[in-house]
């Protein structure tokens, strides 16, 4: 599981580059699926959800290579529709390959993905959309078995809620149904544009992505193209926070700030000075961080939920009480029984947290419960008096490429124990 030691009080300072976005690589890897021959997809993070991903091109027939940063998938072999439970619990939001592996074979058999550490998380959105189309599924065994007997017919659908996995997986199966398909009340997330700019250029005819209405015209079949993934947003708020907590100043290189644009108001109200030149962020952080009154998670171009839980942690050591309110999923906090072992003051209430801040957290023992939990709990680690200890951070490696070396190149003392260095270790101590 791997654990990190983490030394406090280190000021973050310095530049970094932001790795390209986790949640649009994940559903354009998929898309690829769609794709016949051979994309070529930079940009893609060194995570664990992307070997998962990679995985499971490799399974239904894909020939995948990497070339550092660039993944080259010839999806010209597919020949399987079915993604085995072993690979689906690998990574739950192998989902968004549902829209995909129809698209492209008629059917599909995944096992439902199930809940995660942060919620239950139903795809009723996505099995009701699918239906729209034409699509019979039968929900037995914890398995989806799904089958479009003729080509999907373009339709009309108004997502109850703007779910970006919903939305993904309407956008892609709708890419080659015949007639038209408009997705109202559609996710808006930089990922969904993103996703939306690799179908067109493999001549998917997509308008509207980034707006609540999404007009997808069919095209008889889609092929291979060549990509770049855009910056992480949460990746780059995650680092943005890392200096706020540590009294530093960091400047992000190639990001879009106007991803990260939900966030900014809530560094400036806590006292941060921001400034935005062309693909950069700077951040300077103030000697004491101010509240932040609320802060109310929403889909975009709302506050992210995803970067809910660095921001909490921030919080916690600011001069008076915030209030953070997580709207998207129902079980956020996980984050929070671990910052009170450093000494946070924090009252959660449903939906509800109230952060009343103190001078200094200390460090402590701790588990990573989640994956933005875990990066939340490593900022507290960098701001804490003393040392952290942090263990399950496999957690972390779902969406951080290279934390730690990234951190520590910023002025952080972080040390990485992965499991075989733990063992030895012992096994060291053990024989002396
Ligand atoms: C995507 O998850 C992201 N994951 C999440 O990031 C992110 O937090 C989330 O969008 C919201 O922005 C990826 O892109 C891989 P949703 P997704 O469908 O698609 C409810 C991270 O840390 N819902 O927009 O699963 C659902 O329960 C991850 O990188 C239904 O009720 O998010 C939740 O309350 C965590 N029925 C809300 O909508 C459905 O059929 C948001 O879900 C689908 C969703």
């Amino acid at each position: 599981m791997g654990k990190y030691i983490i030394e406090g009080r280190k000021k973050m300072i310095g530049e970094c580059d932001v790795q390209g976005a986790k949640n649009s690589a994940l559903p354009i890897l998929a898309a690829t699926v769609l794709a016949k021959g051979t994309c070529v997809i930079h940009n893609c993070p060194k995570l664990s959800d992307i070997v998962a991903t990679i995985n499971i091109l490799e399974y239904l027939g894909c020939k995948v290579k990497r070339e550092g940063h660039t993944v080259i998938v010839d999806s010209t072999g597919v020949n399987r529709h079915d993604i085995p439970d072993k690979l689906m619990h690998e990574m739950r939001s192998s989902i968004v390959f549902l829209g995909a592996i129809l698209g492209r074979l008629g059917k599909a058999s995944l096992s439902m993905p199930g809940g995660c550490e942060i919620g239950l998380r139903p795809i009723d959105l996505h099995l009701e959309a699918m239906r729209r189309f034409g699509v019979s599924i039968s929900e037995e065994y914890a398995r989806l078995e799904c089958v479009c007997e003729k080509k999907p017919v373009g339709t009309e659908i108004a997502l109850s809620f703007p779910s970006v996995g919903a939305t993904e997986n309407i956008m892609l199966l709708a890419s080659t149904a015949t007639g038209t398909t408009t997705i109202l009340n559609a996710a808006r997330e930089p990922e969904i544009s993103d996703l939306a700019d690799f179908l067109n250029r493999s001549g998917a005819r997509i308008q509207g992505a980034g707006e609540g209405v999404i007009v997808i015209e069919g095209v008889p079949e889609l092929t291979a193209c060549e990509h770049t993934v855009i910056p992480d947003r949460i990746v780059a708020a995650t680092y943005l926070t890392a200096a706020a907590m540590t009294n530093g100043s960091i400047t992000l290189n190639n990001v879009i700030p106007a991803h990260v644009g939900p966030v900014i108001p809530v560094f400036e109200e806590a006292g941060c000075d921001v400034c935005i030149r062309g693909r950069n962020i700077q951040l300077t952080a103030p000697p004491r961080l101010s509240c932040v009154r609320s802060v109310r998670t929403m889909p975009y171009p709302g506050f992210p939920t995803d970067i809910q839980a660095p921001i909490m942690a921030m919080t916690t050591i600011a001069e008076g009480t915030s209030v953070i309110i997580e709207t998207i999923f129902e079980s956020r906090y996980k984050h929070v029984s671990e910052l009170l072992r450093m000494g946070a003051k924090i009252r959660v209430d449903g939906r509800m947290a109230v952060v009343e801040g103190v001078q200094s957290l200390t460090g402590a023992k701790l588990v990573t419960p989640d994956l933005r939990g875990g990066s939340a709990l490593v900022l507290a680690g960098l701001a804490a008096r003393g040392v952290t200890e942090l263990s399950a951070i496999k957690h972390i490696d779902r969406g951080y490429e290279d934390f730690e070396k990234t951190l520590s190149a910023l002025g952080a003392e972080i040390k990485r124990i992965d499991d075989e260095d733990e063992a030895y270790r012992k096994d060291y101590e053990s024989a002396v």
